[in-house]
């Protein structure tokens, strides 16, 4: 359930009619809803009770400073992939200890920023940067906290750009090695290793490869047990799906995720963190966009969009479908149109769907892309020297522009011409 829903046949977010947010920053826009992103939240706090566990955000989903200021006052925690992110979540308002740090290519830099401002643990993905971790904890007279994220060979059946737990994939260390690895960790001096994490892909819309990853991750458990390490923490990453298609079978719930991590694990009494970045942000966010011309081209109309691939790169980059609505509800009993849906960027790839049947819309109508909340303005760019665009977050009825539009000159003034040219 999300808070984007039509009243008198315009579409709102919470209680503000989107035309007049429109109005006030222009098109194209991002919208979040405070309702949502809370409610979605708090689904998987709940799903958890029971057990000690911490949801940690993933922030690569939507790292605005006021989304993850909204995140950190329900008691959320956070996972953070860069020195930027982890700089974005202290600015929030996040404590150090509520920080989990992973990504397979941590920088001594980004290593030294996160030991001094305060860390819950480092997920570490090989043995170099063990090695490199263990080296800059020592020479800050620190012991790191660390959990070694495995690789559970799990086939996570998604979007193979997205899936991260087959052999092949670039993350965490073998399995099958981890007997091994975490021996060689529990030797150095500057580590303390307090668990295990996993994170076997994203946009699942299964619980059975969750399991399965979640059954080795016991049995490994167990294992390293009976080797002596106090295995107190498994981080067991992100991942659960959103429906983007409300046409298709709904992925399961959190209720039902947390239900089945329980069965799972429960047993171990560990601390669980779990890292869900889009159930949490992609269906409290749309893309409002306006439509510029609707052209006419061989045996297909075109409709032309101000938002673009640089807005929106999801389904240019994996083929990701999101729902196209009016923002204006179409009359009960109104045909459909068929449009291919595109922006002015200057590539075919520039296509948001093709022959996708929707009401006919007209110049100057506004059209909202729904779920993008989610992997969108953070994946945006100004290609084309396209201003990123505003991002503005609802609450009841009021709203607020969390980022703005920058303007053409702010955006000239960022490059620096060298004086002998
Ligand atoms: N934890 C780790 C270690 C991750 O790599 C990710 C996502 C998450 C948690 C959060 O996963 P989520 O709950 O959001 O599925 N840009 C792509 C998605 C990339 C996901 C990368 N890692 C997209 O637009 O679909």
């Amino acid at each position: 359930m999300d808070h984007f829903l039509y009243r008198d046949g315009v579409l709102h977010a919470e209680d503000v009619p989107l035309p007049q947010i429109a109005q006030a920053v222009g098109t194209p826009f991002y919208c979040y809803s405070t309702a949502t992103l809370t409610r979605h939240f708090k689904l998987f706090d709940e799903a958890l009770e029971g057990v000690d566990h911490l949801v940690c955000y993933a922030m690569k989903a939507n790292s605005n400073q006021a989304v993850l200021k909204l995140i950190a006052g329900l008691g959320a925690g956070v996972d953070v992939v860069s020195g930027g992110e982890y700089a974005r979540a202290k600015a929030a308002g996040f404590a150090g200890d509520k920080i989990v740090f992973s990504g397979v290519g941590k920088t001594r830099e980004e290593m030294r920023a996160a030991l001094e401002g305060g860390i819950r643990q480092f997920n570490l993905e090989s043995e170099p940067e063990m090695l490199a971790l263990n080296e800059v904890a020592l020479s800050l007279g620190k012991i790191a906290p660390v959990t070694i994220r495995v690789n559970p060979d799990v086939d996570a059946k998604t979007h193979e750009k997205i899936a991260t737990g087959k052999s092949e994939n670039k993350f965490g260390i073998p399995i099958a090695r981890a007997k091994e690895v975490y021996a060689e960790a529990a030797a150095l001096k500057g580590l303390d290793v307090v668990g295990i994490d996993v994170h076997i892909g994203s946009q699942l819309t299964d619980l059975e490869p969750f399991a399965m990853a979640y059954r080795k991750v016991a049995e490994l458990t167990e294992t390293l047990r009976a080797e002596g390490h106090n295995i107190r923490r498994l981080d067991l990453g992100g991942g659960l799906g959103i429906p983007y298609e409300r046409s298709n079978e709904a992925p399961p719930l959190p209720v039902e995720y947390g239900a089945m991590v329980k069965e799972v694990l429960g047993h171990l009494n560990c601390e669980i963190e779990i890292e869900p970045g889009r159930l949490i942000a992609g269906n409290a966010g749309i893309l409002v966009s306006g439509v510029i011309y609707v052209k006419s081209g061989e045996g297909r109309d075109f409709l032309i969009l101000d938002a673009a691939m640089n807005d929106l790169v999801r389904p240019a980059m994996y083929g990701a479908y999101h729902d196209i609505v009016p923002v204006i509800e179409a009359k009960a009993g109104t045909e459909q149109a068929r449009y291919d849906i595109v922006g002015p960027v200057c590539e075919s790839g520039d296509t948001f769907a093709k022959q996708r049947d929707m009401p006919p819309v007209g110049p100057g109508d506004l059209v909202a892309f729904r779920s993008a909340g989610a992997y969108g303005a953070v994946m945006s760019s100004e290609y084309n020297t396209r201003p990123l665009i505003p991002e503005v977050l609802v609450h009841e009825d009021q709203f607020a522009v969390i980022r703005a539009r920058p303007t053409f000159d702010e955006i000239i003034n960022r490059d620096t011409i060298p004086e002998w040219l």
